[in-house]
């Protein structure tokens, strides 16, 4: 991590204070005076503030059950961010690893180990997410094989990760996919001429939604082990 951010994770300092602290020599890593903000340290480094060795709390990890309505963002705008309903310290730490629309529902996972959400967020590292979607037409039994095989999004020019599609009703579906680009699952039903009427996402990886709209709980250690590569 960021020396800036692991002496602000150590103290009650911004990361804009940690950053002006060391740049004015009041940090030291192993000894040494380090005046760059953006070193890389690591747990078994010694880290010392005004010669007070510093120890970093431990990283959060919350699931959180998003209400229509909210926006993925750490600062409300034309809705409110998802955070007001988070009433714990230092939610500005905080970042969402894979954000849903303003109008999706459902399973958000919260954390400020930026290493870990990456687990969850890089279509490389293949971490399956599952939308129930309800379709305002049909479903054409051709779009299983469609998603499958990857369709083109309107502007793109690589088509989409293999997704696997799982009929319920004519407009309920499960959809699973491993990528999280823009729209990408409204994107998806319109490249095969439908429509979503709404979404919810309810499972990424191996950890399922399982609170009530609104409210939120820590991941236990299975469940933060499980996206660790
Ligand atoms: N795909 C979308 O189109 N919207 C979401 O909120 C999530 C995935």
């Amino acid at each position: 991590m960021r020396l800036d951010k692991f002496v602000a994770k150590s103290t009650e300092l911004t990361k804009i204070e940690a950053a002006e602290l060391i740049r004015s020599g009041e940090v030291m890593v192993n000894g040494e005076v380090a005046l760059i903000e953006s070193t890389q340290v690591h747990e078994d480094n010694q880290i010392t503030l005004n010669d007070q060795v510093l120890t970093a709390r431990a990283f959060r990890y919350i699931l959180m059950h998003k209400p229509a309505g909210t926006i993925c963002s750490n600062i409300d705008e034309a809705y409110p961010s998802l955070f007001n309903y988070i009433d714990i310290d230092r939610v500005s730490e905080l970042h969402i690893a894979g954000r849903l629309d303003a109008d999706t529902t459902g399973l958000v996972l919260i954390t400020d180990n930026g290493r870990w959400s990456f687990n969850i967020t890089r279509p490389t590292q293949h971490c399956e997410k599952v939308y129930r979607v309800s379709l305002s037409k049909c479903i054409a039994d051709d779009v299983v094989a469609k998603f499958e095989q990857g369709v083109m999004l309107h502007g793109e020019q690589q088509l989409t990760l293999p997704a696997r599609l799982q009929i319920i009703t004519a407009n309920e579906v499960l959809l699973t996919i491993t990528e999280g680009r823009y729209h990408q699952v409204k994107r998806m039903f319109f490249a095969v001429g439908n429509r979503v009427a709404s979404l919810h996402r309810e499972k990424i990886g191996k950890v399922q939604l399982d609170v009530e709209e609104g409210q939120w709980r820590y991941l236990s250690n299975e469940e933060v082990q499980s996206f660790m590569k």
